[in-house]
């Protein structure tokens, strides 16, 4: 028999079990710190609609305790609202205190561990929590405390409480030093995550000063602060019996049929009859849900599942938008072409989601990148992923695709080969993560087949450029074969004829002549394709307006003529690649290493042009 059962608080199993929520190396505990306090900075900001201002430093102040680690200091700075001095233990020293938990909202946290989990991992490699200095509107003076997990406990304790005076209006400062090792580019870098989260946050204006590097700042391409839509109430077709159950208790004293009206989406008047035609006693509707035995809970459950709904409502759903995911694109380095898909909200597995892409090409095309697999940045929320890829839908969705289709050199079920970065947003209140650390998202089939829409669309975009762009250098090399070839020609066939003088003024009159159309012609059709080009770049600045740099040639899709085509060409050249899409996005191995980010993180760390970063 077992002895000794204990029971532990969710502290001690969070201290215990930190490389489940991002602490699982060195280089990742660092990267998890700066990750889980900007992220908190974004939603504060977007909860409160003001435009984000954050600053960010790292710094390496010593050796750490660990073996090969050093000390550093992580400093997070935001313009948020602030938060209430009584709030500051909850949030930094409380595992699970959040205001984000269920809520059904587009945000980047969800759980309330992030921050708890790294003011745990301070504590335990350097024996200090968090330094923190808030300022609320309502504050005179900022506040400014030490916080520590009491880890027996799970609750926050507060330590060298002082006021000061803060320059800032409001916000929060958070300050961990913590052992681990920085990683600056690469997949795990941080700047693979400050250019990132710009790149999908266009309104964001972010510093950042990352060890002995000079400082960057990204200023925002979009002043739209984004309203985070309202929570939908839960649709009925996607919660289990004890969760359906648990739901009436937030109710009170009202009837099962009110309660079914005020607490569920798609349940109306209607609905209540059509229940009752699918088996349900009348009188069960007019039980009060505090008096309701579990038998009736389970009948109206069961009679629920009987009748049609409309599907959830795609209303909670956020997106980034064409225009500015366009303007944010642009900063990605020196591109030469782009096209953004923005998908219309859908439904995936009960959930609303919204897939966004932006695929671009580096002007820059050195054999080595040609050969190297395309850059992919994968978002979730706002957030970049940047661990665990082959897992991830967004990873099988583009390795389904057939990019040869599009002019792009990929290897058998891999990702594309080139100078390109292909970037992928999905945003869903309900995003199913593989992990408690947030990195991959669980590829189920619907939400597979559905990013892959989005990618043919952006393929079917690019490939049209490409296209355009090989013919327009055909001709031109035709033009240039027979301006160099033709006087040869007539010199050569009059020397061979022995032809008089006259016969060959006339031979070449009449070849200049032949050669005049032909090159007339090849203008011509040349004149064409460029005009094409000139047409597609009009557009795009249209959609920009002013803020399109000037030189940046690029394109923008036409979503919703993008959709039609991309139906009936599909029929045509992807039919049986769609059929066969879920399954061929099942089981992959891992595949070639993304190598962009370098050129990306080289980019970022000079001073001169912030505006060309992300
Ligand atoms: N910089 C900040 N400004 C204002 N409020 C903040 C800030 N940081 C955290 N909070 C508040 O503290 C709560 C807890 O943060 P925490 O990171 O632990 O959890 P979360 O963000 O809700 O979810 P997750 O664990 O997924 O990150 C947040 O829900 C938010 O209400
Ligand atoms: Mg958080």
């Amino acid at each position: 028999m077992a002895k000794n059962i204990t029971s532990s608080s969710t502290a001690e199993y969070f201290s215990k079990n930190l490389q489940q929520v991002g602490f699982s190396s060195q280089t990742k505990a660092i990267l998890t710190t700066l990750k889980e306090s900007m992220d908190n900075s974004l939603d504060a900001c977007d909860e409160d609609g003001i435009l984000p201002e954050i600053s960010v430093e790292v710094e390496k102040i010593g050796a750490g305790t660990l073996k090969n680690s050093d000390l550093i200091r992580v400093r997070v700075e935001d313009n948020g609202p602030g938060l209430e001095s009584d709030d500051l233990v909850k949030v930094f020293g409380e595992y699970l205190a959040s205001s984000k938990f269920g809520r059904g909202r587009c945000s980047r946290g969800q759980q309330g561990i992030g921050i708890s989990a790294a003011t745990t991992w301070a504590q335990m490699t350097n024996a200090t929590g968090v330094k923190v200095i808030s300022k609320t509107k309502a504050m005179r003076l900022a506040i400014s405390a030490t916080i520590e997990v009491d880890i027996k406990h799970n609750k926050g304790v507060m330590k060298n409480k002082e006021t000061l005076k803060w320059d800032k209006p409001h916000g929060v400062s958070v300050e961990f030093v913590v052992d681990g090792r920085v990683q600056l580019a690469g997949e795990g870098g941080l700047i693979t995550y400050l250019t990132g989260t710009s790149l999908v946050n266009p309104h964001l204006t972010l510093k950042y000063k990352l060890l002995d590097q000079d400082e960057v700042t990204i200023e925002r391409v979009s002043k739209v602060v984004p309203t985070i839509p309202e929570a939908t109430a839960p649709h009925p077709h996607t919660m289990k019996l004890g969760e359906f159950m648990a739901h009436s208790h937030l109710f009170g004293r009202v009837t099962i049929a009110e309660w079914l009206k005020k607490g569920f989406s798609r349940v109306h008047e209607g609905t209540l009859k059509d229940l009752v035609t699918a088996g349900l006693k009348k009188k069960i509707l007019t039980t009060s849900v505090d008096k309701a035995h579990e038998s009736e809970f389970k009948e109206v459950y069961g009679a629920l599942q009987k009748v049609q709904l409309m599907a959830p409502s795609t209303k909670s759903v956020l997106t980034i938008g064409e225009e500015a995911l366009s303007k944010s694109v642009l900063r990605l380095g020196d591109i030469d072409f782009f096209s953004v898909v923005t998908r219309k909200p859908t439904i995936c597995d009960f959930k609303p989601v919204s897939v966004e892409i932006a695929v671009a090409r580096f002007k820059a095309r050195s054999s080595e990148a040609s050969e190297s697999a395309v850059q992919v940045l994968r978002f979730a929320n706002r957030v970049p992923l940047q661990f665990d890829k082959s897992a991830c839908a967004i990873v099988k969705a583009i390795e389904s695709v057939n990019w040869r289709t599009y002019g792009l050199t990929q290897p058998k079920d891999s990702i594309p080969l080139g100078p390109y970065v292909i970037a992928v947003s999905l945003v869903s209140p309900f995003i199913k993560f593989k992990n408690a650390s947030k990195e991959t998202v669980d590829a189920s089939d619907e939400l597979v087949d559905e990013l892959r829409l989005a990618l043919i669309q952006a393929g079917q975009k690019l490939s049209r450029h490409i296209r355009a762009e090989n013919r327009a250098t055909d001709l031109e090399e035709k033009r240039r074969h027979i301006e160099q070839f033709g006087p040869i020609l007539v010199d050569g066939l009059c020397r061979i004829l022995e032809a008089p003088a006259n016969r060959k003024k006339k031979a070449e009159e009449g070849l200049m002549k032949l050669l005049g159309r032909d090159s007339r012609s090849i203008e011509k059709e040349l004149a064409q394709a460029v005009e094409g080009r000139e047409a597609l770049i009009a557009k795009q600045q249209a959609l920009l307006g002013e803020s399109m740099p000037d030189g940046e040639k690029a394109d923008v899709i036409d979503v919703d003529k993008m959709a039609k085509e991309a139906s009936t060409e599909d029929k045509e050249t992807n039919g049986k690649e769609d059929k066969k899409s879920s399954k061929s996005a099942k089981g992959k191995a891992e595949k070639p290493v993304e190598k962009k980010a370098k050129a990306t993180a080289k980019a970022s760390s000079k001073k001169s042009k912030p505006e060309k970063r992300v």
